[in-house]
């Protein structure tokens, strides 16, 4: 393929992925921006692979790592249930990290690569390679920390090193003095001793970045690592003189960094902070567990068909579901009952969180799969002053996001979270299978009001018992 040919496809690829984020941010288009997608990304591997920069002998190479790539690709797609996507995802954001690191060290020993640049230009592209490795490292360690958090195999509590602000402050001041001597370098082998060690540094710092922040904070780490991915990819692109490669890692790291801003909107945080990392852990420790929770007191058990029976007399009903609906896969039972007392003539809206289950727009993918209608799934500030009017707030596994403590207990860790506020319904109903906390560790006041009552169980099977019941 000619250079101009490739350019030609690239421009074509970019415009893709453009539209494919436009179709991605609405349920109803976005199947359409899935394949714009898969289209675009389909041109932009054939255009690289044959184009000018590949020769013959790395075909082999290429077709093996692809074949390679794919099959893991195919065998996690089979494998990895849907409560595992946002590990997953974390995973994926750690191999961007990874790639941008060993892309970057490889430009930077390849003889032919440095003989390209002289002068300015070798300087541009050295500082490239600095920065791309500096962004990749933190990317890697960063994603394998929140894997581990979010897989539940590192613990969701805060490390915070003593003077960490100091540490990371001299990390910087290392990492600056470091990009000098590198810049300086007379030879390869000279630079190496610098690059070596602010990579040391960056990747220790992903590590110390992630494990400072809270579990309740989780879903911002999430979004930034995902916005620090795209910069990676990014720095890969200046690295590789790619210009795709360029465009398409800003626009991830630009809607990674949109998407951080929202969810910092959605849980009450500062952006500012969040960039900074290390944030959420002043909010306090989480409440203790067991003998210590507070509030105790008595709560109000409910039977399924109780449920079935209250369900049936109401007018309003609005169901909120959280990461246990997707825990149990009891998302199409939902919509059966929705379908059974909408045919009754009641009101059924579904409230969702921005930070429900586990990854942004876990619930709505969800309801999308179970075929709920999109025009009855609205957003938290959509229907939160509905709910005096509201016969029963359904809570379907979720817990962190109905907890009336962020509004009401100054001290509480998710303080100053607005949630939905399921408690000013005539009756709550939560459906879960203990008194068990949520992601966040917090013990939930909204179990022992007088007008909520418990469905014990998991969703799935307490759903389908109402079902059987409303339908009896
Ligand atoms: P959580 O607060 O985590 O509560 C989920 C509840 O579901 C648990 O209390 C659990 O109680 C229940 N549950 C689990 N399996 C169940 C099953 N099979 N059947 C019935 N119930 C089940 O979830 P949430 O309310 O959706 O809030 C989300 C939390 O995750 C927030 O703290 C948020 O910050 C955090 N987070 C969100 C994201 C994103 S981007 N959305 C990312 C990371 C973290 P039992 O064990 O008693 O059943």
């Amino acid at each position: 393929m000619s250079a101009t040919l490739a350019t030609a496809s690239y421009i074509g690829a970019t415009i893709l992925f453009i539209l494919s984020l436009g179709g991605l941010s609405n349920p109803e288009s976005s199947r359409r921006g899935n394949l714009y997608g898969m289209i675009g990304m389909t041109i932009a591997v054939l255009a690289t692979v044959s184009g000018p920069h590949v020769t013959s002998a790395g075909y082999a190479w290429i077709v093996g790592a692809m074949v390679v790539g794919g099959s893991i690709g195919l065998f996690a797609s089979r494998v990895v249930k849907m409560t595992q996507m946002p590990e997953l995802v974390a995973l994926m954001h750690s191999l961007v990290g990874l790639a941008a690191m060993l892309v970057g060290f490889a430009n930077y020993i390849d003889p032919a690569a440095s003989a390209e640049f002289t002068g300015a230009a070798k300087s541009i592209h050295e500082m490239e390679i600095y920065i791309g490795i500096l962004i990749g490292a933190v990317t890697f360690t960063g994603s394998v920390i929140a894997f581990g958090k979010l897989s539940g195999k590192i613990g969701g509590k805060t490390l915070l090193l003593p003077g960490r602000h100091w540490l990371n402050l001299a990390g910087l001041l290392v990492v600056i003095w470091f990009g000098r001597e590198f810049l300086h370098a007379e030879s390869i082998d000279a630079g190496m001793m610098p690059l070596v060690v602010m990579t040391v540094i960056a990747l220790l710092f992903g590590i110390h970045m992630v494990m400072a922040i809270g579990g309740a904070d989780m879903p911002v780490v999430i979004s930034m690592l995902n916005s620090y991915s795209g910069w990676a990819a990014a720095a890969t692109g200046f690295m590789l003189s790619n210009d795709l490669l360029i465009v398409v890692g800003a626009l991830v790291g630009s809607s990674g960094a949109i998407l951080s801003y929202i969810m910092c909107r959605a849980m009450n945080r500062n952006f500012i902070s969040v960039i900074a990392g290390g944030f959420g852990s002043e909010g306090g420790a989480p409440a203790p567990k067991g003998e210590g929770a507070q509030p105790a007191g008595e709560v109000n058990p409910i039977l399924a068909a109780e449920t079935a029976e209250l369900l049936r007399e109401s007018k309003n009903v609005i169901i909120v579901p959280g990461y246990g609906m997707a825990v149990a896969q009891a998302q199409h039972t939902v919509y059966e009952i929705t379908k059974v007392l909408r045919d009754k003539g009641v009101n059924v809206r579904f409230g969702i969180h921005p930070v429900a289950g586990r990854m942004p727009g876990h619930m709505n993918v969800l309801l999308a799969e179970a075929k709920v209608p999109y025009d009855i799934v609205l957003e938290m500030d959509e229907l939160n002053e509905d709910f005096p009017d509201t016969d029963v707030a359904m809570i379907i596994g979720a817990n962190d996001i109905v907890n009336p403590a962020a509004e009401e207990d100054p001290t509480s860790p998710i303080a100053g979270m607005p949630v939905l506020q399921v408690w000013k319904a005539k009756t709550s109903i939560v459906m879960k299978r203990s008194m068990a906390t949520g992601y966040a560790g917090v013990d939930n006041p909204l179990f022992y009001r007088e007008n909520n009552r418990m469905l014990f169980g998991d969703a799935k099977k307490m759903l389908d018992e109402v079902l059987a019941a409303l339908k009896a």
